[in-house]
């Protein structure tokens, strides 16, 4: 047996196929090389075979070792052997992000019930925002403090701006439209607010229903089924009176929700829709008779929807990108 040669072919093996040829030969259990020299030591005797035992032993154990680091260097190598038993690194699989899947779920909810989407312009005037809603010229969500109003040539009493609110999205629909008819106008709408449960920009979603014979207990009842259906059977909610210039009469409802903090168990109520009886003036506005057509309309806050269904304690968390958040989903 050549011992430095079978260095030289283990240093030189390209795959792992051939080295397992250079292993076998040399350490095959019937006709190993190494296995039959070591075999033959039977037949030296006294001091002839202590050397020959010991020169054998040291050959052994340095070509074991060559073959072993060779093996791992093999399959560590890009272009080392095959190994079946090589277990995959794991991937991370993505998925939307909580505001447009909850979106896409409002979208699926609503339209088994009918409803059309309807999406329109970020950027309004004020007749679309207010006037046409039957604000009046003096209403203080008007105020300066409270909207982002845009620098344009527009005229002193219509400037532009960013919307405040869903709602310009009905006199959209309904200047286009002719009744009966129910849509949702899901989308982004912007105010001077930021804290644990308000946001600059947030996401709401409108509704509006009108027909011959449309009731409170209607909007009600879609109201009611929207939110079983959205967050839980089980969710809390309670209905308060509201006001809105362009639904009369009008409603608040909030839902249970844990709170921003766990010092309480109980739990808060948090204002999460405001809604009512489309307003006469508001269907004259767009040319629908409300002698003869009426209806209702709602607006959603999307976000503090999200909230309560996740258990989400602050709103901003949804817009600050940070993986390790939305991985909990
Ligand atoms: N636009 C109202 C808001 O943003 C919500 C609302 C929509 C109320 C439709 C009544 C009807 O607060």
């Amino acid at each position: 047996m050549n011992y430095a040669e079978f260095e030289k072919r283990i240093a030189g093996a390209a795959t792992k196929d051939e080295l397992d040829a250079i292993d076998h030969e040399l350490f095959g259990r019937k006709a190993g090389l190494m296995t039959a020299a070591l075999k033959g030591l039977g037949s030296l005797d006294g001091d002839a075979r202590k050397e020959k035992a010991k020169e054998l032993n040291v050959q052994k154990k340095s070509l074991a070792e060559a073959i072993a680091t060779k093996q791992s260097d093999l399959l560590s190598s890009s272009d080392g052997a095959f190994d079946s038993t090589m277990s995959l690194p794991e991937t991370e699989r993505g998925h939307l992000h909580l505001i447009p899947e909850f979106i896409r779920e409002v979208e699926e909810v609503f339209g088994r019930m009918g409803f059309d989407v309807f999406r329109s312009a970020e950027i309004e005037d004020e007749a679309y925002n207010f006037d046409l809603l039957n604000f009046p010229k003096d209403h203080a969500a008007r105020d300066a403090q409270d909207v982002f109003f845009i620098k344009s040539d527009a005229p002193a009493d219509n400037k532009l701006l960013l919307r405040a609110h869903t709602s310009p999205g009905q006199i959209r629909y309904m200047q286009t439209h002719k009744p009966p008819f129910r849509a949702i106008f899901p989308g982004k709408v912007y105010r001077k607010d930021a804290d644990a449960t308000h946001s600059p920009m947030f996401h709401q979603f409108e509704g509006l229903m009108i027909g011959k014979n449309i009731s409170f207990a209607n909007m009600k009842g879609v109201m009611i089924t929207a939110i079983k259906e959205l967050i839980s059977q089980d969710a809390e909610f309670r209905c308060r009176t509201g006001y809105f210039p362009f639904t009369e009469p009008s409603m608040e409802m909030d839902m249970r929700w844990q709170g921003d903090d766990d010092s309480s168990r109980e739990g808060k109520w948090m204002e999460v829709v405001g809604c009512g009886m489309t307003h006469p003036n508001v269907l004259r506005n767009c040319d629908i008779d409300p002698d003869e057509w009426q209806g209702f309309a709602f607006g959603f806050g999307v976000e503090r929807m999200i909230m309560i269904k996740h258990q989400i304690p602050d709103l901003r968390s949804l817009f600050q990108g940070d993986r390790r958040f939305l991985k909990q989903f």
